[in-house]
């Protein structure tokens, strides 16, 4: 099936959820990585989990609890809390990821954002990126308040676009994410950043890339 829209995950597909920490490194020190990966782990937990409770908080929110709980696993000084979430608002872009977007453009294809972030998160990772006029919608799960990967995110594009699933080429670095949209019925292609091992979660996906100026020489 030929590609109508191509849908982008956003923290770590696009922007790199461990430059936060790494921009602190010097303050931290050797385990600002540790922390930055588990920081990330419980924010995720904590998605997954407040959805299956339905008790749901904006990824704001979460983002801050689980900050919380993994300064003190860590043992960061408090005071680094604010510029950790500063930073966290204005995470980088990966370096290729402009080129891939202005290309997809050109080809004029439908290009969007689908995310746990909050509508007000995703405009500032857009606007401190100088990514703006690139992306004709940023879909949040906020719309539907309840995390990925339950179905009703997916759905977001799809009717928004009035397309079928497997008409969305969509790119995740996180493995989970590709097996929801897969199994959502999107084409979903792994963005496998850093040469780690795929998911057992019914989906498989048919194109695994490490970069996304890969995806320009596949994407039909
Ligand atoms: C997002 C998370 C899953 O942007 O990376 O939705």
């Amino acid at each position: 099936m030929k590609t109508k829209a191509v849908v982008f995950d956003a923290y770590g597909t696009l922007f790199d959820v461990n430059s936060a920490a790494e921009k602190c490194k010097d303050k931290i020190g050797a385990k600002w990585e540790g922390f930055s990966n588990f920081w990330r782990t419980t924010q995720l937990e904590y998605t997954w989990l407040r959805s299956l409770m339905k008790r749901h908080k904006d990824f704001w929110e979460i983002t801050e609890e689980s900050l919380d709980k993994s300064m003190k696993v860590f043992d960061i000084n408090s005071n680094m809390k604010k510029d950790l979430l500063e930073l966290y608002k204005v995470l980088s872009l990966y370096p290729e990821a402009k080129e891939v977007l202005e290309n997809l453009k050109e080809r004029s294809f439908k290009i969007s954002i689908l995310s746990n972030g909050t509508p007000a998160l995703l405009n500032e990772l857009i606007r401190s990126n100088n990514l703006n006029n690139f992306f004709d919608d940023l879909f949040s799960i906020e719309e539907v308040k309840i995390y990925k990967p339950d179905s009703k995110v997916y759905e977001l594009p799809v009717k928004k676009y009035g397309i079928k699933p497997d008409q969305i080429t969509f790119l995740s670095s996180n493995t989970w994410d590709v097996s929801g949209g897969g199994n959502y019925g999107y084409n979903a292609i792994w963005v496998n950043r850093n040469n780690t091992i795929f998911d057992n979660l019914d989906y498989h996906p048919n194109k695994e890339i490490n970069n996304l100026t890969q995806l320009l020489d596949i994407i039909k």
